[in-house]
């Protein structure tokens, strides 16, 4: 066959082909990195070929959804019930899982403790680009794990990112789960133009997964993620996983939060479970520990009265119920106009909860800036944490303390109402179990939830907590 070349443009940042030149790349948005490259037409000739070749031998074969197996009850437990939290009830086969996170933040010794507490009689692959042998066996010793001898024999490790050697040790040891630490590190010689680039991880990634998939294994990898949000990386891998988890840590040096060294393992995409769950950890000594006793976690030690600008919200993570300090903070604005500082909780929801109590109590809150935050770092996404942020909001402009005992839920429409939220019972006896002696939230819609201050707006919630008439 006569050899045709042709030419198209490639970015050497992600891979993305155009048939013309383009100064910037639709795809990745990275500026001048499109390269001409030649394609050879013989192979794709010959891969059309030996398409229309097989379409005329045998039709490839569907199955009616009925007969086909479910794949649920195909997982293997990973030993850390945190993790398995996250993953929807553990780790499913034939699936792979991206962990993401920025550099220190615990990736290797989460993958590191879960080769060892994997509940899998098969043989374990970790494979590592960053750390040497010698590396990991001192991190095992350090986090107690070589006492298992068990689990010890049953891990085996290959240093390299060379996509090549690890394939040939996956077809040679066939192991049941593989753990690649990271995709940044892998290479291979089929990979496209620029070595270390995303075209390379994407494609040794891909054939990593092809291969697990293939051999009924799962595979963990796992991505840097930097502080400056350079997310092209791991970002391009999320769409070829089936899971993705981001590794976040509180922020220790934030004056106001962080009682503890806590990482949230959060699912950003998940095939197999729900994206709410969020798995709890402290880094010690001995590594990560997963923290299952999540009530007080995100409470203030404290003894006596609670200063005005904190309340305490009963809030829904995933299957669980936290309670959380909520801490605000206002102070006559220092531009003409006020502005919100809050990370924890949208600042967009912070602006809606002040306007709504500006509108419905008279509290002047538009000419103050208004500071947020959360006790022990946590992020908090779910609505029913606005009332208990009116009522922190409130306080601190206020200067009238809260209850101590007292735990809050519910959400705080713009009308004043407060409105239900999920799962109202269950908050009021985790707080309960807790020791908080009353709970303020919306009436619970069916039967009357014992223990509960039900209120229907927030004027008459201020009154029934501040005794006014
Ligand atoms: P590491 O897992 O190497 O992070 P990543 O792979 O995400 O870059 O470990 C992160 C940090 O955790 C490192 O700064 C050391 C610390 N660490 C502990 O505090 N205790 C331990 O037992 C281990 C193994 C690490
Ligand atoms: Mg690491």
């Amino acid at each position: 066959m006569k050899k045709q070349k042709s030419l198209i443009y490639k970015c050497s940042s992600c891979g993305h082909e155009e048939p013309k030149w383009l100064g910037r790349c639709p795809e990745c948005g990275e500026w001048n990195t499109f390269v001409e490259t030649a394609v050879n037409n013989a192979v794709n000739n010959r891969r059309s070929e030996s398409r229309t070749r097989s379409d005329s031998r045998s039709v490839p074969q569907t199955l009616p959804l009925s007969v086909v197996d479910p794949a649920e009850g195909s997982r293997i437990g990973s030993g850390i019930g945190e993790l398995d939290r996250v993953l929807g009830g553990g780790i499913m086969k034939c699936s792979a899982v991206l962990v993401g996170g920025e550099p220190g933040i615990g990736k290797s010794t989460l993958l590191l403790q879960l080769a060892a507490a994997v509940q899998t009689k098969g043989r374990v692959l970790y494979v590592s680009g960053e750390e040497s042998a010698g590396q990991l066996r001192l991190m095992a010793d350090r986090l107690g794990l070589s006492k298992d001898k068990n689990s010890m024999e049953r891990i085996e490790i290959l240093c390299t990112g060379s996509l090549e050697e690890i394939e040939t040790v996956l077809n040679a040891v066939k192991p049941v789960l593989v753990l690649v630490d990271s995709a940044q590190t892998l290479f291979s010689a089929d990979g496209g133009s620029a070595p270390g680039g995303v075209n390379q991880m994407k494609f040794c990634s891909f054939e990593l997964i092809s291969w697990v998939k293939e051999h009924d294994a799962a595979l963990f990898l796992t991505a840097h993620v930097t502080k400056e949000g350079v997310i092209a990386g791991p970002k391009t891998l999320e769409h070829m996983v089936d899971t993705v988890l981001y590794f976040e840590q509180n922020d220790k040096s934030s004056a106001l939060g962080g009682t503890t060294d806590c990482r949230f393992l959060r699912a950003a995409k998940n095939r197999f479970g729900s994206v709410d769950e969020i798995g709890i950890f402290t880094m010690g000594e001995q590594g990560l520990s997963p923290v299952e006793d999540t009530g007080r976690l995100f409470l203030v030690r404290r003894e006596g009265e609670l200063p005005p600008g904190v309340a305490t919200a009963a809030v829904l993570e995933g299957s669980r119920t936290i309670l959380v300090e909520i801490q605000a903070l206002t102070i006559p604005a220092k531009g003409s106009m006020s502005r919100v500082f809050s990370d924890k909780i949208d600042s967009g929801r912070v602006s809606r909860v002040s306007a709504a109590l500006e509108k419905h109590l008279g509290l002047r809150l538009s000419d103050q800036d208004l500071y947020v935050n959360a006790a022990g770092g946590i992020r908090i996404t779910e609505v029913g944490v606005e009332l208990a942020l009116a009522f922190a909001l409130y306080s601190a402009r206020t200067g009238l303390a809260l209850p101590a005992d007292m735990a809050i839920a519910g959400e705080l429409s713009l009308t004043g109402e407060i409105r239900p939220v999920r799962r109202l019972a269950g908050r009021v006896k985790t707080a309960t179990n807790l020791g908080f002696g009353s709970f303020l939230g919306p009436a619970a819609e069916n039967q009357p939830v014992h223990g509960l201050k039900a209120v229907s707006d927030i004027k008459s919630a201020v009154k029934i907590i501040y005794k006014k008439t």
